[in-house]
């Protein structure tokens, strides 16, 4: 968390104006960052200064909240919304900047004045100036209990217990390893007629990628779990030919390895396993569902491997973003979209090779990249949205056909919407689906999950999203009416 000669009153306005879309508008803290950016006239330095404020201001905001509640008099729901922003941003800059006091507290108080008014100052400054002063002096709780930890790590506490209930003596560094910023990664996308054909041509196409963003200055290098992945840290997707042009997606390597998985499982269920790596080809023809599809970078992937690919999503807005995405990467042939609800899609039963069950979730697994998301949910959601994921499953479940393959996914870790869901399923349709063994194509990454089926992937261990993922085979039975 560095902070060296902080830049003026533009980017730290920049970064509050992100902070507040995040806030009153429930927007996507990297789309809220990439909107605010694109319209300000700040320099590569500033617009750095500006993210990264922006970003750990939402991430220790629960952090932040607690220490201000310390100082200020009422009840922080009673201050107005874009004080508190305003607030949030000077206490980040005094708990975890390297600014001086009186900077941190005088650049806070020209925010407040500039984007809000003059009669406000008085209050921020006041605050500001208490917690400077009893910074020191905070009664933070007992760092092993799960407020003093969660204080610690930037989360809330019901976070911190459910964490400690998958990762045991993992926890700290799991938390930890989510607040670190992850990179970019690209997904390379070949030529889609070669890719599904030969293998091989994955491997080149991505081989052929890292030389031209290295060619183009970037630090770039093939990503050490998913094949078609290139790590290209620091990197500006908005500016990446390749990206432009539609030969690389922006994708984390734990969702490239749901669709790895699948490919593996499709293969298993047709024939003995092989190598990992020559899974390239194994989709060309296959009917796959991709239920929950927005924004789509899982239906491309399935469709480069030559899959003819139905992607559906609750929302029409959402399903054309899947189009879109098609669209852009040349893939448009081999991807059908439609809007619905997945729990009742109107589709013959037995109908496709393969679906994928990528649900709606807590989320928990991409707080690398959405640091507000831990603040947004809380210890209800992760059994609520289990109760949905299970009826999901239950109702794709009849779409694949004897033989064929159910993938479910969902990035977030609480057993609830992971390991529950699939006993749950397993329970009720264990006579007709059995769980696959997919590690050979996770590139060595990913835990078994105790006491149950599938894998969980980490960001401290995979350097990855986290993400759950388990792969079924449907026996080859007549389906059942
Ligand atoms: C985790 S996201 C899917 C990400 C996508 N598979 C990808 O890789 O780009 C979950 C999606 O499920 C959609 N969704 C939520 N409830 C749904 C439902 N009942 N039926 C279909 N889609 C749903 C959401 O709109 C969201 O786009």
């Amino acid at each position: 968390m560095s902070d060296p000669q902080p830049p003026g009153l533009p980017s730290r306005a920049a970064a509050y104006r992100v902070v507040r879309r995040v806030h009153a508008e429930d927007a996507w803290s990297p789309r809220a960052v990439d909107r605010v950016l694109r319209r300000s006239d700040l320099d590569a330095r500033d617009r750095s200064f500006a993210a990264n404020l922006a970003y750990e201001t939402l991430r220790w905001e629960g952090t932040l909240d607690w220490a201000l509640s310390r100082v200020v008099t009422r009840p922080l729901p009673a201050v107005q919304p874009e004080v508190l922003d305003v607030l949030r941003l000077g206490a980040w800059q005094l708990l975890y900047g390297v600014s001086p006091d009186r900077s941190a507290v005088g650049t806070a108080v020209d925010l407040a004045r500039a984007e809000i008014g003059p009669q406000v100052t008085g209050f921020v400054n006041g605050v500001l100036r208490g917690l400077a002063r009893e910074r020191s002096r905070l009664r933070w709780p007992p760092a092993d209990s799960d407020e003093g930890l969660g204080l610690k790590l930037a989360y809330p506490a019901w976070v911190v217990n459910e964490a400690r209930a998958v990762f045991g003596g993992r926890t700290g560094a799991v938390l930890a390893a989510g607040n670190e910023a992850p990179g970019l990664t690209l997904r390379v996308v070949p030529h889609a007629e070669r890719a599904a054909r030969d293998p091989a041509g994955v491997l080149e196409a991505r081989d052929a990628l890292v030389d031209e963003l290295r060619a183009a200055g970037l630090e770039a290098s093939a990503g050490a779990r998913a094949p078609e992945s290139v790590r290209v840290p620091g990197g500006d997707p908005g500016v990446i030919p390749a990206v432009t042009e539609g030969r690389a997606t922006p994708q984390d390597e734990a969702s490239m390895l749901v669709v790895r998985a699948l490919t593996w499982a499709v293969r298993a269920s047709a024939s003995p396993p092989g190598g990992a790596a020559d899974i390239g080809g194994l989709l060309a023809g296959r009917r796959v569902l991709d239920a929950c599809a927005a924004p789509g970078g899982k239906t491309t992937h399935l469709a480069v491997f030559g899959a003819e690919v139905t992607a559906n999503d609750l929302h029409a807005g959402r399903s054309r973003m899947v189009g879109e995405a098609a669209e852009r990467l040349g893939l448009s042939d081999r991807v059908t979209v439609t809007t619905g609800d997945a729990a009742a899609l109107p589709l013959p039963p037995a109908s496709f090779d393969a679906v994928l069950l990528d649900v709606p979730c807590t989320g928990l697994g991409v707080v690398r990249r959405r640091p507000e998301l831990r603040w947004r949910r809380g210890p209800e959601d992760p059994a609520r949205l289990g109760e949905l994921q299970g009826r999901l499953l239950e109702a794709v479940a009849r779409l694949v056909r004897p033989g064929g393959v159910l993938v479910y996914s969902a990035c977030t870790w609480p057993m609830a919407e992971t390991r529950d869901v699939i006993r749950l399923f397993l329970a009720i349709e264990g006579d007709r689906f059995s769980p696959i063994d997919v590690t050979p194509a996770l590139g060595g990454s990913g835990t078994p999950v105790p006491g149950g089926h599938g894998i969980q992937l980490d960001p401290d261990r995979d350097d990855v999203d986290a993400m759950y993922l388990c792969a079924l085979h449907r026996s080859s039975d007549a389906p059942r009416a």
